[in-house]
């Protein structure tokens, strides 16, 4: 049984799916369930990964964490997603880049979520 917005992994070739429209079917990919992943929402250690929301002028900044997270080829932002009013905007990352994401729109609703390489899905 799949859901709207979940995140799978195959754990076998690293393949990451997201739901569009759930159903009761389950999802296999290398001869595998994939692996539904978590949406963690608070930091322990010292490098921080939950997304932090600004509104900032014409629209939302969206940063991870509360101290800039690692842009290294081992380990990085993938994506970061914000969800503003029931719509979602997603921004891909790669090594090098900033670890934050500025979306041109507004909204009274928010929340965000974004993977990384290492630590998987997180979400505020
Ligand atoms: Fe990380």
């Amino acid at each position: 049984m799949t859901k709207r917005n979940q995140i799978y992994k195959c754990t076998v070739c690293g393949n990451i799916v997201e739901i569009v429209h759930g159903a009761s079917g389950q999802l296999v990919c290398c001869g595998q369930p994939m692996k539904l992943m978590e949406e963690k929402t608070a930091d322990s250690s010292t490098e921080k990964h939950v997304p932090v929301i600004e509104k900032k002028g014409d629209g939302i900044l969206v940063k991870v964490g509360s101290v800039p997270h690692p842009m290294e080829k081992e380990h990085y932002i993938e994506w970061i997603e914000l969800i503003a009013d029931n719509v979602s905007y997603k921004k891909f990352l790669k090594p090098g880049d900033k670890p934050e994401a500025f979306f041109p729109v507004k909204g009274e609703t928010l929340s965000a979520r974004e993977y990384c390489s290492v630590h998987l899905l997180w979400k505020s």
